[in-house]
């Protein structure tokens, strides 16, 4: 289609006074809002040294370096100014006080909750999309970000390896995407009274949020045991569907996790997905922490039985190294989300170009939309996907090696194998036969020791009333030096724990 307008207005006429560098003008010349191309061109180079600094320097400094709210408050409460400062300062602010305060989830040291490190690619991508403002709510709108989205979607159901009705949306996370999921999955199965959800007591809290979201009342959300490593039982849930049958509840759902976030375990996804297909129950897969290994040998096997799902959440802001937000869900019946969210209105009518021109608006719960994929297809494109593949891999080889390393310890104890990147161990030697109050104590004592004095950050978990530190190894910056020296500075906070 050519263009309708061209661009006839040359620069100049747009330019305001060099003398404004970027703060407010009164000269009322042109919008008070614009910039030069010079001014916005320097803003933009300053920028990029101001994060490359940033980037640069992180290794040497620690993974955390948050404030408490007082000093923080005094720092930064302050009325919205009636004219501005020059942007430079404004910037400078922002990146000296105010984005580097808490966790530095990039360092190669942040072992806590999940981190990630996104690709430089992706980051300037991000920068592109917010300057280009385009709204990707629908084909009319935003036509190249759309088939785009349809391109990395298509990347992730074919390495997935869901059939060609299969499709979805790239969201803002696996939050988003659990509430999509369990909103399709109930439209689906006609909306009945009474619904009933079912997870693992492992589940993230992200997918017992959605249900209450979607008005599943929390005592109809069961909560299935999961076994010795973690993952569902899969003989629990068969029973608690059938009393729930017999008892005229109507299950919606079942939710599997593709790595929990807490140790890593995988579901049973054959078993889980034979049981809903015999009983004709919405089978949904949270791969928001482990989906993206599927690209990896390792994690194929792992994740054997994904392909069955009726639907998949994930998160390429964990294992696929992208700037926050990126979450994606995936229906192996397209047809199943646009019945679930599209809604007609007529002042959207005009964007209405028929079934080959989606709107992404009609999947999911945003109207006005980011575009979200297009840093996740700078980055393939940039690197292709062999860099992630050997990212991923090396992550979970980490992890393997740290539990080695853990296992070869006197002082330290695994307290479960370790998965997808994610180690769970405590201080606990053999010698100290200490009771379970008594290690908690100390392991608290370690992990706040860490957290306070190491430059690296480590989070815990509880396994089955068993307080465990946990190292979630996911930053391709990471190397074993980074784990190796995290592992000895807690050996040495743990022995002095046990000797005070
Ligand atoms: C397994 C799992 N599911 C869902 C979520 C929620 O994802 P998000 O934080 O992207 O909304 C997370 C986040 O850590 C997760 O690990």
């Amino acid at each position: 289609m050519p263009a309708k307008h061209s661009m006839q207005e040359s620069p100049e006429n747009r330019q305001i006074p060099a003398d404004a560098q970027g703060s407010g003008s009164d000269s009322g010349a042109c919008g008070d809002l614009q910039m030069s191309p010079d001014i916005m061109l320097d803003l933009a180079n300053r920028t990029a040294e101001l994060i490359i600094e940033r980037i640069t320097k992180l290794p040497d400094e620690n993974a955390w370096d948050g404030e408490f709210k007082k000093e923080l408050e005094d720092r930064l409460m302050e009325d919205p100014p009636e004219h501005g400062s020059p942007a430079l300062e404004v910037l400078e602010r922002a990146a000296k006080e105010i984005l580097p305060m808490g966790a530095r989830l990039d360092h190669p040291r942040s072992f806590a909750f999940i981190p990630s490190a996104p690709t430089w690619p992706g980051i300037l991508a991000d920068f592109m999309v917010s300057a280009y403002h385009v709204n990707q709510c629908t084909w009319l709108t935003a036509s190249g970000a759309s088939q785009m989205e349809l391109v990395v979607t298509d990347w992730f159901r074919r390495w997935l390896g869901y059939p060609d009705t299969a499709g979805g949306l790239i969201a803002s996370g696996g939050s988003a995407a659990s509430l999509e999921a369990l909103v399709a999955a109930r439209e689906s199965a006609g909306a009945p009274e009474g619904g009933t959800v079912y997870m693992s007591d492992q589940s993230h809290s992200a997918l017992v949020r959605a249900a209450r979201i979607m008005g599943v009342r929390p005592d109809r959300v069961r909560m299935i045991e999961s076994d010795a490593l973690f993952r569902l039982d899969v003989e629990t849930l068969i029973r608690t569907v059938a009393q729930d049958r017999a008892a005229g509840f109507n299950p919606v759902a079942v939710c599997a996790n593709a790595g929990t976030s807490s140790t890593g375990a995988i579901d049973p996804l054959e078993p889980m997905a034979d049981f809903c297909e015999a009983e004709g129950i919405w089978f949904h897969v949270d791969a928001a922490y482990g989906g993206f290994t599927i690209i990896t040998e390792q994690g194929k096997r792992l994740l054997r039985g994904i392909e069955r799902a009726d639907s998949i959440g994930l998160d390429a802001h964990k294992l696929f190294f992208q700037p926050y937000e990126a979450g994606c869900l995936l229906v192996k019946d397209l047809s199943t989300l646009e019945r679930a969210f599209a809604v007609r209105h007529d002042v959207l009518q005009d964007t209405v170009w028929g079934a080959n021109h989606p709107n992404f608006a009609d999947r999911g719960l945003q109207l006005s939309r980011s575009v979200r994929a297009l840093k996740i297809w700078v980055s393939v494109k940039t690197f292709g996907l062999a860099p992630f593949r050997n990212a991923i891999s090396r992550s979970m080889e980490l992890a393997a090696r740290a539990e080695v390393h853990v296992r070869n310890n006197e002082t330290l104890e695994m307290l479960i194998p370790a998965s997808l990147g994610i180690v769970c161990f405590r201080v606990n030697p053999d010698h100290a036969a200490l009771d379970e109050e008594s290690l908690e104590k100390i392991n608290r004592k370690v992990l706040a020791r860490v957290f306070w004095e190491d430059r690296a950050l480590v989070s815990s978990t509880m396994l089955r009333g068993k307080f465990s530190l946990r190292l979630c190894i996911v930053n391709h910056t990471t190397d074993w030096d980074d784990v190796r020296e995290t592992l000895e500075a807690i050996e040495r906070f743990g022995n002095e724990a046990l000797s005070d």
